[in-house]
């Protein structure tokens, strides 16, 4: 199969932000993250690399990249028992299957879904290539144009609209980036946990979890591993204290998310052994809220009042829980937007007892290879 290439006029960046809406497709908080196999390139084809050496280069240390190899290029131990519990043979696990949308990027290649890596960029960031693709629009600084710096302001609102559109997840889209962790990291399938696999990690959080190992930031300045996104930092000049605001958002964001996804695992779980997991991650991360009320902040304050009064209900199955819990997902998705439409000015300095209580994860299987950090 063709892939279309890459190369994209500015012309037509524009013609694809003046005819469509700015609709970003959203996605489904249990729903794993698994992007479109005919727009994933991959970060060989995409060529990643080629802008974005530091960050290649931290991605390959992670447990991420080494997932494929260790889970499904390999049949035996606890990846034979839990895929043979869902019907997936050996070859199965290198094509498009039960295991492979967590543990790998699956792309179509000539006609064929293919496991091409472990967890990748584009796992995270969205499939990236077509003719409407992200890639096209994100390299793309206008006629005549060919670094980032020689970019106009117009040229550049228009660009991010247009990567926006084509369903790039960058750092703006924090909640975007925080419920996608949680599609793959608190896992839903019953069949699945009965088999022996982990309903979800322990004690994900996203602030830890994205620093660590997987943390990438080096836009700005290539040697350092900012402690903020860079990025971030930069389009927004007047925020004070940018590196705290940043992990005071992220969260807020990561907490929301969590919450979301675990209410949306609760409402679909039925096996009562199962059950007080999600309970208890919604019981969790209702806590946290708790603990950030001190914030005054407007959407923080209204969950504890949502969420309190179903803690006694959440260990047990109920007569209505799909629709109970998917309705308070959503509405919890809800105030979860409205906070983020005002986070990066918003007041939230009383959230910094809680941030610096917050270590980056390392893997086990990082610590053994690189050493502890
Ligand atoms: C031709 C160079 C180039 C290539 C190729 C490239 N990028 Fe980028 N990328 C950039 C530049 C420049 C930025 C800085 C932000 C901006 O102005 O878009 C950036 C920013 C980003 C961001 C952050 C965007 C934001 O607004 O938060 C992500 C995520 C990203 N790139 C991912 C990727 C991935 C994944 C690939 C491969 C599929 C890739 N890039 C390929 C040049 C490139
Ligand atoms: C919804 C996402 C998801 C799906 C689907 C999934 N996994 Fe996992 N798997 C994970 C995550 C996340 C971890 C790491 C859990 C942790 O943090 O300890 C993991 C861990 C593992 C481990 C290491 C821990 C252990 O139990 O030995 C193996 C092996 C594994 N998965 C195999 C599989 C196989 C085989 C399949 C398909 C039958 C599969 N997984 C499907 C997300 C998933
Ligand atoms: C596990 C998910 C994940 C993977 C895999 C991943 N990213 Fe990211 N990326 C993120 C998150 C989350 C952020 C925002 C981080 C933050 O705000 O602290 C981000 C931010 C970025 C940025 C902006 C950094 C800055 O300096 O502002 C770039 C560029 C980027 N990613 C490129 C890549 C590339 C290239 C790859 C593949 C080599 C990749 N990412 C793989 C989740 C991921
Ligand atoms: C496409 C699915 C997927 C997405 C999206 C994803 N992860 Fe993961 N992540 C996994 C799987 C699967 C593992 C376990 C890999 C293994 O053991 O083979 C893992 C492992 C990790 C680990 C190492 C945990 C340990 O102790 O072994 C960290 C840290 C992590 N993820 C953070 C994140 C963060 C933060 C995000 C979002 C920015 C994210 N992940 C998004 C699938 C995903």
């Amino acid at each position: 199969m063709n892939h279309p290439g890459i190369v994209l006029q500015a012309t037509r960046v524009c013609t694809v932000f003046l005819l469509s809406s700015l609709a970003i497709p959203v996605a489904q908080a249990n729903d794993p993250a698994v992007p479109d196999s005919h727009k994933v390139l991959g970060v060989s084809r995409a060529d990643c690399k080629k802008c974005h050496v530091s960050e290649v280069a931290a991605w390959e240390k992670t447990v991420h990249y080494l997932s494929a190899e260790q889970r499904l290029f390999k049949y035996e131990a606890n990846t034979k028992k839990y895929a043979d519990a869902l019907g997936v043979t050996a070859e199965g696990l290198l094509e498009s299957s039960a295991c492979s949308k967590c543990h790998g990027t699956v792309a179509a290649v000539e006609g064929l879904e293919r496991v091409i890596s472990g967890v990748s960029c584009e796992s995270c960031h969205g499939g990236s290539g077509g003719d409407d693709g992200w890639l096209n629009a994100h390299q793309s600084y206008g006629d005549g144009k060919k670094t980032r710096d020689e970019e106009t302001s117009e040229h550049k609102t228009m660009r991010h609209a247009a990567i926006d559109k084509a369903g790039m997840l960058r750092s703006s889209h924090i909640y975007k980036l925080a419920q996608n962790c949680n599609s793959c990291h608190i896992v839903t399938d019953e069949k699945l946990i009965a088999a022996g696999h982990k309903a979800s990690s322990a004690a994900f959080d996203f602030v830890g979890w994205s620093e660590g190992e997987v943390k990438h930031n080096f836009f700005m300045d290539k040697a350092t591993n900012a402690d903020a996104p860079t990025l971030w930092s930069a389009e927004n000049p007047d925020v004070a204290e940018p590196a705290k605001q940043r992990r005071r958002i992220k969260l807020v964001l990561g907490t929301f998310a969590t919450l979301e996804a675990a209410l949306r695992a609760r409402a679909g779980a039925t096996n009562p052994v199962v059950i007080p997991t999600y309970g208890g991650m919604v019981a969790g991360a209702n806590g946290k809220f708790a603990q950030m009320l001190a914030t005054g902040n407007a959407q923080i304050a209204q969950i504890p009042a949502l969420v309190g009064p179903k803690i006694g209900l959440l260990f047990a199955p109920g007569a209505n829980d799909k629709k109970d819990y998917n309705e308070l997902a959503d509405k919890v998705a809800e105030l979860a937007k409205e906070f983020a439409a005002g986070a990066d000015k918003a007041n939230l300095s009383a959230l910094d007892g809680m941030t610096q209580a917050i270590q980056p994860h390392y893997s086990q299987q990082y610590i053994q290879k690189h050493g502890q950090p």
